[in-house]
Order: structure tokens, then C-alpha cells, then sequence
């Protein structure tokens, strides 16, 4: 049971309030990969691991006709009732992006926001021939993911504090990631505290592990699987600096 896409999934947009706003940038930059990218126009999109609907929405609100598919149905019913909400049509399926069984009926498949992650050296290739399978010829597969280096991110602080709102309940959101160099997994740990109005307080842990993959790595696994790999920095060409990436591959 993970608490951050069950328990909490109806607080997940205002966790992640800021990456919401910055969406739209996203999905301009990846309206450019479909057009430069890939081999064939895309129309039809599966969005995996599409979570509350960040993304999927953005996609369905451009015209592209998107099917969402997530593990929890909590994320899903937060999704759907946005979608129904702003009258998008959207299809949600509840899934494990390890056993989706399509056959060649996708133009794009996207996984946004780090969820690749999710996915161990072994799980990643299932993931990949899953993907490949789900693509038309010419298809695009494209996934974000960070830097290992979360020094970056906490500019020498163990951790990060910080506040949200969600109506009239305040959310006080402490973040640490531990990184294992030798296995090379990322533990990332989250308190969420939800204070009421009148001054209760509800407490949530997530604990959660991540794996995490090098630029280079990640084109090595994804070549075995892809016709065409690039790599790409964060909303543009691949730079030394760069913090997030992401990953194009075309079937
Ligand atoms: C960080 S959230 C990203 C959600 C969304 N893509 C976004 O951009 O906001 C990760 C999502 O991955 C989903 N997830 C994790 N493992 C999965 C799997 N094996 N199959 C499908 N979804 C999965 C979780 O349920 C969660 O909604």
C-alpha cells in the first residue's frame, strides 16, 4: 500500500501544486518531440502511470484522444472526476504498466514525472517490451526522469520543508532522499502532516524506494529495445548541466 497514491492521492495536486503549473511548459516541449521526433503523426497517446492526471489532462484539453492507465484507483477517481469536470474525454484504466497487453495501437506512449523510476533493471525491460509492443511503427516512447545527484535539489540541507493548501487545510510537506551508491536506489521518504482548521493534525509517512539511472544507462537498456534513442535535457537539447531528462524513443 503506498500512501502517497492511496490515502493521500486526493492531497496530490496540491503536494505537487508547482509542477502542476508548470505543465503546460511540458507538454509544449513534448509536443515538439512528437513533431520532430516521431516517425508517424500522433493522434492516439497511452499515458502510463498517469497518476491524478496531470499530463493526461493537458493532452486530452490539446486534442490528442489519450487513454490514462494507473496501479490506484484512488489516483484514477481524483483523474476521472477532473476530466468529467472540464468535459475531456478520456478513457482511465486501472493497470500495472507491466502487463498492459496492446498491440500496435498507439502513436505516442508517455510516463511522466519520474514514475520510469518505478521500474528495477529487470522490470525496465519488461516495461520497454510492453511499450514497444503497445507503439505503431514509427511510435514515440517518451519518459522524464532526474539527476542522481539530489545534492542539487537540497543546496546542503538534509531535507526540505515546505507548505501547501488544499481548501482550508494546510499541508506542512517534509521531503529526504537517501541515495545507496552501490545498488543504486533512491529512499524516498515524505511526511505529510494535514492540519484542520481547528488546529488537529493528521500524519501521513511515505516511504518509498526508487531506482535510479544515468543518462548513459538509460540509453543502453532502451537501445536494446528502440530503433532510435535520444536523450534529452530538461525542455531542450541534452546540456552538462542539466538535472532532468528525458527520454525519446522511437519505435
Ligand atoms: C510520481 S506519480 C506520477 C503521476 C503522473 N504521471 C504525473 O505526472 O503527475 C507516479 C505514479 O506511478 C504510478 N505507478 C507506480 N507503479 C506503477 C505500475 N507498475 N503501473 C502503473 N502505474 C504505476 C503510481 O500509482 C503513481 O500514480
Amino acid at each position: 500500500m503506498h500512501e502517497l497514491y492511496t490515502a493521500l492521492a486526493e492531497y496530490y495536486d496540491a503536494i505537487y501544486r508547482r509542477r502542476a503549473e508548470r505543465v503546460s511548459r511540458e507538454i509544449d516541449f513534448v509536443e515538439e518531440l512528437f513533431k520532430n521526433e516521431a516517425e508517424r503523426e500522433v493522434r492516439r497517446i497511452l499515458d502510463l502511470a498517469c497518476g491524478t492526471g496531470i499530463p493526461t489532462l493537458e493532452l486530452a484539453r490539446r486534442g490528442y484522444q489519450v487513454t490514462g492507465l494507473d496501479l490506484h484507483e484512488e489516483m484514477l477517481a481524483v483523474a476521472r472526476r477532473k476530466a468529467e469536470g472540464k468535459g475531456l474525454n478520456i478513457e482511465f484504466i486501472q493497470g500495472n504498466a507491466l502487463e498492459i497487453d496492446f498491440d500496435k495501437e498507439f502513436d505516442a506512449v508517455t510516463m511522466f514525472f519520474s514514475s520510469i523510476m518505478y521500474f528495477d533493471d529487470s522490470a525496465i525491460q519488461e516495461l520497454f517490451n510492453s511499450v514497444n509492443q503497445a507503439l505503431k511503427q514509427g511510435g514515440v516512447f517518451i519518459a522524464d526522469f532526474p539527476c542522481w545527484d539530489y545534492s542539487y535539489y537540497y543546496k546542503g540541507q538534509n531535507n526540505v520543508v515546505w507548505d501547501e493548501r488544499k481548501g482550508d487545510e494546510r499541508l506542512v510537506i517534509t521531503d529526504w532522499r537517501e541515495v545507496e551508491p552501490a545498488t543504486q536506489k533512491l529512499h524516498f521518504k515524505r511526511l505529510v502532516q494535514i492540519v484542520k482548521p481547528d488546529g488537529s493534525v493528521r500524519a501521513f509517512m511515505v516511504d518509498d524506494e526508487l531506482n535510479i539511472y544515468t543518462v548513459r544507462e538509460m540509453r543502453l537498456l532502451a537501445e536494446k529495445h528502440f530503433r532510435r534513442i535520444k536523450i534529452y535535457g530538461d525542455l531542450h537539447e541534452l546540456r552538462p548541466s542539466d538535472r532532468r531528462y528525458w527520454l525519446v524513443a522511437v519505435k
